[in-house]
């Protein structure tokens, strides 16, 4: 099916187009009330399992907010549940996986996602969206970057320095590069299923890679990021989100995906001059901005958009948006990029 707006693929070639495309991370979810009143009625596993249930979800900010593309929903804690952990989303705690992985045997008891995969849900939901979407715009899917998931596999929860993950990665690496590239493999299955049933791009978010070093994102980080882009790349444009590694930009300019998405702690001229011009950029508002009065935040999303110019560009939060944020204040985001010209 041809597609009536098609600037994010534009954008991700490096075709011209005439306005930066804009979607939001998180987009589908807790900040729009028709989405609050499908949480009352249905827990999380149900929304994203239920195909008809995330194809509306995946819907409801095209209608309510008009962006230029969608994003299914979904999780990236579903790699995780596929391979055969336990998974509960706790209401004001986040994720919980009770039986973390601990030893070679819990790593080698997981399964590798393959086309008996349990994840056909989620590939119903997209071919069920595109279906409705009839072409409006682009879908995008999405996975975890290894090493994020990692950190839940590991933690078994939210945490703000993800310690025993990375104290497990530099006292175990053998164990840690089994389970990265276990994860690895899965990940390029539950991707390509996703391109099939009619993804147009996918992005990964790494959201903890930031709390890397350098050399510690080189070593367990980039190269299972690399790879996943390498194996996607050949099928579809591939985004990769690793946040607050601003410092291996260079680096991740050097594998096969098409953008690189950077937060708002990421100058725009460094993110440029460390990714060359051969790549698009996305980002990087600071979503707690969206929380200041509409004409502020058109004021901010202006100067972002000037910040980053017109040059292979996608305008995007430099992270998720907040649940507490007016819906009207996400719209003067979207309609601000959407009517400004260079
Ligand atoms: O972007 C979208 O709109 C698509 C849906 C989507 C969700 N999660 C739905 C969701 C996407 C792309 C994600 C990605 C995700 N999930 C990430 C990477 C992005 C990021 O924010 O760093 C991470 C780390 C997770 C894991 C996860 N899921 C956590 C830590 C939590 C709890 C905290 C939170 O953000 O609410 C979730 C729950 C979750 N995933 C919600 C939604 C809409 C909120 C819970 C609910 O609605 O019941």
């Amino acid at each position: 099916m041809t597609l009536k707006n098609d600037l994010i693929l534009k954008a991700l070639s490096g075709k011209p187009v005439p306005r930066a495309p804009v979607w939001m991370m998180r987009q589908a979810g807790r900040y729009l009330p028709e989405y609050l009143k499908l949480k009352d009625k249905y827990d999380f596993f149900t929304r994203i399992e239920t195909p008809e249930l995330a194809c509306e979800i995946t819907l409801q900010p095209i209608k309510a907010i008009e962006p230029d593309a969608a994003i299914i929903f979904s999780d990236i804690l579903v790699v995780p549940k596929a391979m055969g952990m336990k998974v509960y989303m706790v209401e004001g705690k986040g994720p919980i996986l009770p039986e973390t992985i601990n030893n070679n045997g819990d790593i080698q008891n997981l399964q590798v996602i393959d086309s008996t995969n349990p994840l056909k849900h989620v590939y119903k939901a997209i071919t069920l969206t595109k279906r409705e979407l009839n072409g409006k715009v682009p879908l995008i899917g999405f996975a975890g970057g290894p090493f994020t998931l990692l950190c839940y596999m590991l933690e078994g929860k939210s945490s703000k320095t993800f310690d025993k993950s990375k104290s497990f990665c530099f006292s175990q690496p053998e164990l840690a590069h089994q389970l990265l590239e276990k994860i690895t493999e899965s990940t390029i299955a539950h991707l390509k299923f996703q391109v099939s049933a009619g993804a147009d791009c996918i992005q990964l978010f790494d959201s903890w890679s930031g709390l890397l070093s350098r050399e510690d994102f080189r070593i367990y980080a980039l190269p299972y990021l690399s790879k996943i882009a390498l194996a996607l790349s050949p099928f579809c444009p591939v985004i990769l989100f690793p946040k607050g590694s601003w410092y291996a930009l260079a680096e991740i300019s050097q594998t096969t995906a098409a953008a690189v998405g950077v937060d708002w702690c990421t100058p725009p001229e460094l993110a440029r001059k460390f990714l060359g011009d051969d790549i698009t950029i996305q980002g990087s508002l600071d979503p707690s901005k969206l929380l200041l009065a509409p004409e502020k935040i058109k004021d901010e999303t202006k100067q972002m958009l000037l910040s980053f110019g017109k040059h292979r560009y996608i305008a995007n939060l430099g992270h998720g948006i907040l649940p507490n944020t007016p819906v009207d204040n996400v719209k003067s985001f979207v309609d601000t990029v959407k009517e400004y010209t260079y």
